[in-house]
């Protein structure tokens, strides 16, 4: 299958990189959230990322207005009928994804595979609400989606291997390098990455260093591009939460408890720099 349509939903910073990254490689792009706030905000940010890269010259005006003119946008997933690839990226939240994915199935298309994009929960669990599983899979970016290499694809139990390879062929368009994983919670990166960024919590709450010290130490020791608060605060505290919780109730282990200080934060609605406030304050 020749995937030409692609539908967004969820138009925060992943979502909306999603819609970026699909739109330069030459899909129709159907972008979805809540409401016109939504998706104008999405819809002015990725227009600033393309003004950058056309003034860095990475980019041709013809190219940038190209690339907008196949965004359309909406707040309804009824438009969502005749589309090839749906791309989940709403909140991490096991019961509104299964409440999509039910909404998806009974209004889209036959053939259209469904996608998350989802940071730890089960796909598995996310086919099996719908009545298509084989056609479900996990398409798993990475924030900054237009800069970060990578695209991890997760393969429910259910996947059947026409839906595997097509989403192969879409990840090589999109002019990402590909990596499967196993549907188990967090897959690869975030099995590794959380239980680094969740020791840092812990080593800022035991008062080990301050939050500067402790990224620059990182940054300057790991030779790490971000100090790991200051990648909390860049991912969202809040999903990071949410990973780190399913990672704890799927593997019963505790050495994925979240660090107290990070669900007080969270708590606190300080999530970061979508917040405005998270380890750090900004702007
Ligand atoms: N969107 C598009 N492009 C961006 C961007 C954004 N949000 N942020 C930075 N860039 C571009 C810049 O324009 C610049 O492009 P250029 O080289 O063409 O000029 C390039 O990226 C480098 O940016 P900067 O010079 O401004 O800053 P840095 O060199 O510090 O890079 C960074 C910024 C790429 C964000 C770097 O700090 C980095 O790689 N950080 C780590 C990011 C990371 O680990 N991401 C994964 C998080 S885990 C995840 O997403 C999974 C989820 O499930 C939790």
């Amino acid at each position: 299958m020749s995937v030409q349509k692609i539908g967004v939903i969820g138009v925060g910073q992943m979502g909306a990189g999603i819609v970026q990254v699909a739109a330069l490689a030459g899909f129709d792009v159907l972008a979805c959230d809540q409401t016109p706030d939504h998706n104008n905000k999405a819809k002015a940010g990725i227009e600033k990322q393309l003004g950058k890269l056309v003034e860095k010259g990475k980019l041709s005006e013809e190219n940038k207005n190209a690339a907008l003119s196949r965004i359309k946008w909406s707040c309804s997933l009824a438009d969502f009928s005749d589309l090839d690839l749906i791309i989940e990226a709403i909140t991490e939240n096991v019961q509104a994804k299964n409440e999509l994915f039910k909404s998806l199935d009974a209004q889209c298309s036959p053939k259209t595979i469904l996608a998350t994009n989802t940071s730890s929960i089960s796909v598995t669990g996310l086919a099996a609400v719908t009545k298509r599983p084989e056609k479900v899979i996990g398409l798993h970016f990475f924030n900054p989606v237009p800069v970060m290499k990578l695209l991890e694809i997760i393969r429910a139990v259910q996947t059947d291997d026409a839906t595997y390879k097509t989403c192969i062929e879409v990840g090589a368009k999109l002019g990402k390098e590909v990596v499967t994983a196993k549907d188990s919670a967090a897959f690869i990166v975030n099995r590794t990455l959380l239980p680094f960024l969740n020791e840092a919590v812990f080593t800022l709450y035991e008062g080990v260093g301050s939050a500067e010290d402790i990224d620059k130490a990182v940054k300057l020791g790991l030779n790490h591009p971000m100090g790991p608060l200051e990648l909390c605060d860049f991912v969202g505290l809040d999903t990071l939460l949410a990973v780190l919780d399913v990672m704890y109730k799927e593997f019963g282990d505790s050495k994925y408890r979240a660090c107290p200080l990070l669900r007080k934060y969270v708590e606190a609605g300080w999530y970061g720099r979508k917040a405005g406030r998270g380890f750090y304050k900004y702007q």
